[in-house]
């Protein structure tokens, strides 16, 4: 549904809709398509899955979101949020939407965040910066949250450097992080698989637990079916830069129409009648 149908239905608009989204290498020789026409919409509260192989372009349609492309590619069509053509708009008012309305957490915590800085410090500048708060208010809401994401002892992660965490630790503190503006909708790049499996399964209910306190949208990325099936409302796949086929998870594990969905649900074990919501409270070590 497009923002223009939306006015005309009555309908509530789509948070995020992404349209035509094509990007390319600018080589002057022979330009590679990276993503060939990308459209997708995320709706309010809703937890949506993007899914495929490894180098389909799940990051790169995340990244363009963002605008965070690398400077080697060439970008077309649009990114709406909330009514917005983030294509469209300047670079610092893409900067107060980055982290205060749109949060990213990247698939490799530890990696993501300065190696240079603690995380307390990183927390706290991200605070200060999108709710104009002071550093010691910033820092409470920073330890508050790390507390409220399950770690143990939030005073060590907070004074740590990332490289002193596991690899547990860094991602809830990444999710900690994402979470610390309150933003609209959450994008997750693989936020399980650098993690045991164990591990993925504490994320995974912690992602769930926060949404519901927090009441944001949640953009999944993965390669697993398996645990897309777990929690998402709506699933897109895609397949060499192309969105292949879409819809409600529900519809789209019971009823896949594409071959290749159906070779990624051949490939997993899920109870495809019965697509289940892991609402279970979190336990945290
Ligand atoms: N900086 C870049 N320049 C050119 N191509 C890139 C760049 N980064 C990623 N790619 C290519 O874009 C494609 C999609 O990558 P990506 O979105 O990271 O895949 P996924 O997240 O689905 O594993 C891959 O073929 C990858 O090689
Ligand atoms: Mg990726």
């Amino acid at each position: 549904m497009s923002v223009n149908n939306a006015k005309v239905t009555g309908q509530a608009p789509p948070l995020l809709l992404i349209e035509a989204l094509r990007v390319e290498t600018n080589s002057p020789v022979e330009p590679v398509t990276i993503l060939d026409g990308v459209c997708l919409q995320i709706s309010n509260n809703e937890t949506f899955a993007l899914i495929g192989e490894s180098g389909c372009g799940k990051t790169m349609t995340a990244l363009a979101t963002l605008g965070l492309l690398p400077i080697n590619v060439r970008t077309y069509g649009a990114v709406i949020f909330q009514g917005k053509n983030l294509r469209n708009i300047a670079e610092q008012d893409l900067n107060q939407i980055r982290g205060r309305h749109i949060a990213m957490i990247f698939q490799h915590a530890k990696s993501a965040f300065n190696p240079t800085f603690t995380i307390g410090t990183q927390m706290v500048e991200v605070i200060c910066t999108h709710l104009q708060l002071r550093k010691i208010p910033a820092r409470a809401r920073a330890l508050d949250l790390l507390a409220e994401i399950g770690l143990p002892d939030p005073d060590f992660v907070f004074n740590a450097y990332p490289h002193q965490l596991s690899g547990g630790m860094a991602q809830r503190a990444m999710i900690a992080m994402g979470l610390s503006c309150g933003p609209q909708l959450v994008i997750a790049d693989e936020p399980t698989s650098a993690l045991d499996s164990k591990t993925q399964r504490e994320i995974v209910r912690l992602l769930r637990h926060m949404q519901k306190n927090y009441g944001f949208t949640l953009w999944l990325i993965s390669h697993d079916l398996a645990l897309v099936a777990k929690i998402a409302d709506k699933i897109a796949v895609m397949k060499d830069g192309c969105i292949i086929e879409s819809g409600s998870a529900a519809t789209l594990l019971q009823k896949p129409r594409h071959a290749y969905t159906k070779l990624l649900l051949s490939q997993c074990k899920i109870n495809q009648a019965q697509p289940q919501k892991t609402r279970a409270p979190v336990t945290v070590r």
